[in-house]
């Protein structure tokens, strides 16, 4: 008989090579990528971004949490750019073969990514709080969680935290995807 006690089994977020390997599998089998980017370069871009209330000469300051590899940031940088030309983009993602894939991706798409510059940070949030906590409070004008709320526990304090680093007239945006939904949380 198979043995069913769960506590043998390894979560695999614990082995951060192991994750991101399972990642790309899923994404490939499972994730509509697609749908999202299509989102991104209409929905995003003609609606969502005009809410973010920052003038147009000044540099953009933007926050990705769990960037992952980059392909979906990539994509809303894009369009940010239409609006805003210079853009300082600070990426919290702990996993480091993801972020080496994202600095990649960024390096090779160095033309259309023109008027970004990358802040890396190889951490997860909780670091990133710890370690900027000390520091006179850096504001961000938008901030993006794009399928990585499922790893905080602490949900209406994660929130909290992220309000207090919105610039005003700034925008939070969080993707979530629930069985076959994508929900969509935009604090402003
Ligand atoms: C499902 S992936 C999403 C990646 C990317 N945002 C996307 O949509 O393609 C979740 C990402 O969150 C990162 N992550 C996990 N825990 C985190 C934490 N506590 N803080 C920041 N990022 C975290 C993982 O390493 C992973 O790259």
């Amino acid at each position: 008989m198979a043995d069913s006690d769960s506590s043998n089994v390894t979560p695999l977020i614990s082995n951060q090579k192991r994750y991101a390997e399972a990642l790309l599998v899923y994404e490939h089998l499972g994730r509509n990528i697609e749908a999202l980017e299509s989102w991104i370069n209409s929905y995003f871009s003609e609606k969502i971004m005009k809410e973010i209330k920052v003038e147009k000469e000044k540099e953009l300051m933007v926050l990705g949490i769990g960037s992952g590899q980059g392909q979906t940031e990539c994509k809303v940088l894009q369009q940010l750019l239409k609006e805003w030309p210079k853009i300082i983009n600070t990426v919290v993602e702990p996993n480091p073969s993801h972020i080496n894939k994202f600095e990649d991706l960024a390096a090779k798409e160095r033309e259309i990514l023109d008027g970004v510059s990358f802040d890396w940070r190889q951490q997860t949030l909780q670091q990133f709080r710890q370690e900027t906590q000390d520091q006179l409070m850096k504001k961000y004008h938008f901030i993006m969680l794009f399928h990585v709320m499922y790893f905080f526990e602490d949900l209406e304090d994660i929130i909290q935290y992220l309000k207090s680093i919105l610039e005003d007239g700034g925008m939070i945006l969080a993707v979530m995807e629930c069985g076959n939904v994508c929900n969509i949380l935009l604090l402003c």
